[in-house]
């Protein structure tokens, strides 16, 4: 069972929410989509960018041991010769021999169509790369495919970011971007899409040195969803037995989440040994070998692979945030994002359109409008405009009434416990700075005064 039952979140719920408020659309909506795509919408591409912006601060950022990449969707053909997915990037297929619906035969209960139950054919493999052509002749010779993962990209690179970057072992090479798999079925909303965007990286490391690793990364990666909000007990560790591995992997642990429709892989930590590194130094004929300073030995680094969808991961986010409050005779739907994702970290809201107001709303919007995603607004009823920021996750929304333009002060309401305080504008901006990186709620500065105090709470 997920545990996403507590708050009755469907995915259902959950897409018609993220369509209504401007989060995620399908892709072509106008022409009735197209299966397993989807675009991210003026408040959905503020949350992709920024559950990126977390990865990368992460494990680029902050890191001495790991530099960023970014290279190219189409590469020459051989890459993916050599790396195995040619032969072996297949799922089993199947097709209803009266319907002729086809389904990927691993996720079948029974072996009959789940859509009209007739017979199915025997399994066949089906490759999931997307073939095209580079130049104008659609020929054999100029078959490209769009890349099903960003790892051949970093593995392709090792030595040039190896003699650029002055980096010794252990390293890892950072890249996101866009994946393309043509995935025989898709569907739960963002969860498995044919195209869709990669966060991974690869760890270069000694061989012999894999467990400890390969323990460490599992662990990293395991805590950084904690860190951005995700409830530790919607999250559990799944060691992948020797059957259940990629053709590359000496072993591999996935991260997987409670989402609506049950526990599923959020993310997969794989240990590649030197799998790729030996295949491309083979087929290509260069060296991947890296000489170790200390032991005087040469040899070919082993990998440790952290990878995640970046929607599979904003899913999971948008799943963990949402909930759905009592709020006297109504019910408050709200998004608890973290306020490191938080598409909107703030809104403006005056208490009315009076035009002395409405200049002086406008003023303090253009003033913090800099520092931080920030939005106005100004129609329907301040409770309206509660809900709606509520329903964006909306950390803080900034209220301007007639008092301060007399005692230039401004209300600040919080999104989780709906408190109120009141602050001087001169400092509006750090207090707001201050709370989005998680300071203490009483640490008020000079001037600052509880305004209003919501029962039970401690401002
Ligand atoms: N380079 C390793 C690799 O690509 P993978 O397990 O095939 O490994 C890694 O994919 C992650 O990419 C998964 O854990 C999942 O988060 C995401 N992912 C894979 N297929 C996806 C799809 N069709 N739609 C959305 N996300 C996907």
């Amino acid at each position: 069972m997920s545990a996403n039952n507590e708050t009755k979140l469907t995915l259902d719920k959950l897409v018609s929410l993220c369509q209504r408020r401007g989060f995620i659309f399908p892709s072509s909506d106008i022409y009735g989509g197209l299966s397993g795509c989807w675009d991210f919408g003026p408040v959905g591409v503020e949350l992709m960018r920024n559950v990126k912006a977390a990865w990368w601060r992460s494990v680029v950022q902050e890191r001495d041991d790991m530099v960023g990449i970014d290279t190219s969707i189409l590469m020459n053909p051989k890459v993916w010769e050599a790396s195995g997915h040619i032969t072996n990037f297949s799922d089993p297929l199947v097709e209803c021999k009266n319907c002729h619906l086809r389904w990927k035969a691993d996720d079948l209960k029974e072996n009959k169509c789940p859509s009209c139950g007739g017979e199915l054919t025997e399994e066949r493999m089906f490759n999931t790369m997307f073939k095209t052509f580079v130049g104008p002749v659609e020929e054999d010779a100029a078959v490209v495919y769009l890349r099903p993962e960003t790892a051949q990209g970093m593995f392709v690179n090792f030595q040039n970011v190896l003699n650029t970057s002055r980096k010794r072992l252990p390293f890892g090479i950072a890249q996101q971007g866009k994946a393309f798999r043509n995935e025989i079925t898709t569907g739960n909303f963002i969860f498995r899409s044919r195209e869709f965007e990669l966060m991974e990286f690869e760890f270069f490391i000694k061989p012999g040195t894999q467990d400890r690793w390969f323990e460490y990364w599992v662990n990293e990666r395991y805590e950084w969803y904690q860190k951005l909000g995700i409830k530790k007990d919607h999250l559990k560790l799944h060691h992948k037995k020797k059957e259940e591995l990629a053709h590359y992997a000496l072993a591999c642990t996935d991260i997987e989440f409670s989402f609506p429709m049950g526990w599923g892989e959020l993310e997969g930590v794989a240990s590649r040994s030197d799998y790729d590194l030996t295949q491309h130094a083979n087929a290509s004929g260069k060296s991947m070998e890296y000489f170790d300073d200390e032991t005087k030995e040469h040899y070919v680094p082993y990998v440790v692979e952290p990878s995640v969808g970046a929607g599979r991961a904003i899913l999971a986010f948008l799943c963990d945030a949402y909930d759905e409050e009592p709020d006297k005779d109504e019910t408050r739907v709200v998004f608890h994002f973290h306020p490191d994702i938080a598409p909107i970290k703030v809104a403006v809201l005056p208490l009315s359109r009076k035009e002395n107001l409405a200049a002086f709303a406008k003023d303090v919007y253009s003033k913090l409008r800099p520092a931080f995603a920030t939005q106005y607004d100004d129609t329907q009823s301040i409770g309206r405009r509660y809900r709606r920021q509520d329903e964006l996750g909306t950390p803080y929304c900034v209220t301007v009434d007639f008092q301060s333009l007399e005692d230039n002060m401004a209300t600040i309401r919080e999104r989780d416990s709906m408190n109120q305080i009141r602050v001087p504008i001169a400092v509006l901006k750090n207090t707001l700075l201050a709370k989005l990186a998680g300071e203490d709620i009483m640490a008020l500065p000079e001037g600052g005064k509880v305004w209003k105090q919501e029962s039970g709470g401690q401002v």
